[in-house]
């Protein structure tokens, strides 16, 4: 290959109809890719150079990999490419720069994945300009490795999955334990789904997301002492939870007590979704909104307002906050008949509490990531 080859590749951002902080804790979770995602042009610098382009933003950052730069000075949009290009560096350790120019349709901060986006999206980018082969599993990881390593968020391995190996038209029960899937045609008859951005930027790395997360490894930690042997929280059910409870605090027992039910949670939805019964995944949706705000506590005003609004709406089955938490989307199961009036609604009610209007978005359960066009 020469300097003119380029590549173009694209990874979807996701929705994840329930199973919401289980995925770090080896248990289920049941995501889809969607029809908004990352686009990257690259090609080889044949220099030591990270040159980028985000299109959307109109900004450049130019990276020399020779030098060590402080990840302080660096932009965060940048600190994804850079991630995943210094985790790909391991596997190749002659990898030359390249120039990239990249464009998203995600909204920031929506809860859709947008970074995992980015990240995958340069991954299968690279592995195929630099023919290196590397399965998609490995992609996937190298995609959260970058998240964990460079952006310091410990995320799980939902986001990824989702926009590595989803298929259009089907939801994937993961089970993050053995890494297992099983596609579920996506199927809600005279339903659909609708998005309501509450506006709220959430913010995984200002330490909320982590913290949850070392609660949990506390609770792992504290089962060992206590002679109950687990590797994940997913691990205990609430006998095994209430017979450590003396050695928890109150935050570790709500936090487990998530995990434990959402899990069931998600098994249930599944299973509801394959017997096209939407009005116990809808009952199921809104139970897992009120564990998230009640006893993960990773929920925010303006969403509660939002899944709150639904419940007078006998056109929407199930309504929940949707990804990290503390702002973005909720996802909403809705008559498709009456989409129309449940926009006006949501719309009109926020905007008289919040000042705003609130985005909201249809979206189409779509194909995980691929390579769209090369050329040499
Ligand atoms: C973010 C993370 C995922 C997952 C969700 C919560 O999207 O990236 O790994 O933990 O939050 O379910």
């Amino acid at each position: 290959m020469d300097n003119q080859a380029s590549v173009v590749s694209f990874a979807p951002g996701r929705i994840n109809l329930i199973g919401e902080h289980t995925d770090y804790n080896d248990g289920f979770v049941l995501p889809a890719a969607i029809d908004l995602g990352c686009s990257c042009r690259m090609r080889k610098n044949n220099k030591r150079l990270l040159n980028i382009w985000a299109d959307d933003i109109d900004e450049f950052y130019s990276f020399d990999l020779k030098t060590k730069q402080r990840l302080e000075t660096i932009p965060t949009w940048f600190k994804y490419f850079l991630g995943v290009f210094q985790e790909m560096s391991k596997q190749d350790e002659d990898l030359s720069g390249i120039d990239l120019n990249f464009s998203s349709t995600i909204p920031i901060g929506a809860g859709l994945s947008s970074s995992a986006a980015m990240t995958c999206s340069l991954a299968i980018g690279i592995n195929e300009l630099f023919s290196l082969g590397i399965p998609k599993k490995e992609l996937m990881y190298i995609a959260q490795k970058a998240e964990h390593n460079c952006v310091g968020i410990q995320c799980g391995i939902m986001d990824q999955f989702a926009s590595i190996y989803s298929k259009a038209a089907q939801v994937n029960l993961l089970n993050c334990n053995t890494m297992t899937f099983q596609p579920i045609p996506f199927e809600l008859g005279a339903f659909e789904i609708v998005l309501v951005n509450s506006g709220v930027s959430h913010e995984l790395a200002s330490s909320e997301y982590n913290k949850r997360r070392k609660t949990c490894e506390s609770v792992v930690e504290k089962a060992k002492v206590r002679n109950i042997s687990i590797k994940s929280v997913s691990d205990l059910n609430l006998d095994t939870l209430n017979m450590l409870k003396p050695a928890l605090t109150d935050i570790e027992y709500k936090r487990a007590t998530h995990v434990i039910k959402e899990n069931n949670r998600v098994l249930k939805a599944a299973a509801a979704l394959q017997n096209s019964n939407i009005l116990e995944l809808g009952k199921l949706i809104y139970d897992s909104h009120s564990s998230l705000n009640e006893q993960y506590e990773v929920s925010c005003d303006e969403l509660n307002f939002l899944v709150d609004a639904t419940k007078e709406l006998d056109y929407v089955l199930g309504s929940r906050m949707m990804g990290g938490g503390f702002g973005g989307c909720t996802l909403n199961i809705v008559a498709q008949e009456h989409q129309r009036l449940f926009r006006q609604k949501i719309s009109s009610s926020f905007q008289k509490i919040f000042s705003t209007e609130p985005e909201i978005y249809d979206v189409k359960i779509s194909e995980g990531a691929q390579i769209l066009s090369e050329s040499n």
